[in-house]
């Protein structure tokens, strides 16, 4: 029996107690983190509110808002496995048409306390709010930190297709052998993973859930099984429910009692082996590539416009992806 069936009856326990497997508590994370032992967490993995003024959070002064990630960013650290790692998953902070990338402002917060970058890992979806004043915002990121140099890194778990399988050496010692690693490569720091909005099969009431495969990456690659995975920030239970998939166990806190709901929901799901994911690896879905009807242009062409307007684009998509017209 796998780890996935032997546990599909557990309980969700609403607080941390030694022995429990899943914990999912209904309140502020800094109550959860004061009940977590040190050093026993292998993975935090969590986007935290960026003081936005979302429908989950409230707008205030920036300086304050950066001491009270400091303040839980310490209590992550202390609960941190020696051979773990954190992963804050975060974008800008907004104000009056500045941007303020957050992974800067909070970067002081870990290595001030001696932890190390390993990446910065660009989430890059395609999706989004479409600016007229600055560029649309298209990425986020994910600052990756341990807590010393001995970490825990399984890179064969998340390594993806090769794009020249068959290429060999055509010179040296090795010319003639297939020069890449036949378990596939290094995923690198660019991940290409969609968002959850609208018709995603992961889409829940959250307006900024975590994608189950990018969190099922860190999981994979930074724990092993029965490993303790902690999200502060769980919403509804991505995060929890991505480390439960791979027979980790799991704890977050989430403030918002539907967001504790629909993620208890999915945790159970989870555990069932039943919960709708984007499977890990899946190509992003591409409308010109696939010949959906609305990626042609319906308007006539105007020959008045500069540079010839949407056509130019246009066209040159359509050549790029040889689409028959
Ligand atoms: C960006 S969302 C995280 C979404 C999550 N990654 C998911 O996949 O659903 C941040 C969440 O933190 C919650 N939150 C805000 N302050 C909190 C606190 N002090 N303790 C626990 N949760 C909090 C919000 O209600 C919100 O759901």
């Amino acid at each position: 029996m796998g780890a996935l069936e032997s546990r599909r009856d557990e309980q969700i326990a609403s607080k941390y107690r030694k022995g429990n497997s899943i914990v999912l508590f209904a309140g502020d994370c800094i109550d959860l983190l004061r009940d977590i032992p040190d050093d026993s967490v292998r993975l935090v993995v969590t986007s935290p509110p960026y003081n936005l003024g979302k429908s989950y959070e409230r707008k205030g002064d920036f300086d304050k808002y950066l001491a009270w990630q400091d303040k839980i960013i310490e209590e992550c650290i202390r609960v941190l496995h020696p051979q773990g790692s954190i992963c804050w998953q975060v974008g800008n902070y907004v104000h009056d048409g500045e941007v303020i990338p957050l992974d800067i402002a909070l970067y002081p917060s870990f290595k001030l306390r001696g932890l190390k970058m390993r990446n910065r890992i660009i989430w890059h979806f395609e999706h989004g709010l479409h600016c007229s004043r600055r560029l649309s915002g298209r990425h986020e990121t994910i600052m990756w930190f341990t807590k010393t140099d001995d970490y825990l890194f399984n890179l064969d778990t998340i390594r993806v297709p090769q794009k020249y399988p068959g290429k060999k050496h055509f010179k040296g010692p090795k010319a003639g052998q297939f020069s890449c690693n036949p378990l596939g490569k290094n995923p690198g720091d660019v991940w290409v993973i969609p968002n959850v909005k609208n018709n995603h099969v992961e889409k829940t009431v959250h307006p900024c859930q975590f994608p189950i495969e990018l969190v099922e990456r860190l999981v994979l690659s930074m724990t092993e099984p029965g490993d303790w995975v902690l999200d502060p920030f769980a919403g509804v239970g991505s995060a929890l429910a991505a480390a439960v998939r791979h027979g980790r166990r799991a704890m977050g806190a989430e403030l918002d009692k539907e967001y504790v709901s629909v993620a208890r929901q999915r945790i159970s799901q989870a555990n069932s082996g039943v919960l709708p994911v984007r499977t890990m690896g899946q190509p992003v879905y591409d409308p010109a590539r696939s010949g959906k009807s609305l990626t042609t242009q319906p308007w006539p062409k105007d020959e008045n416009q500069p540079i010839g307007g949407q056509f130019v684009l246009l066209d040159s998509a359509m050549a790029k992806y040889k689409v028959k017209k």
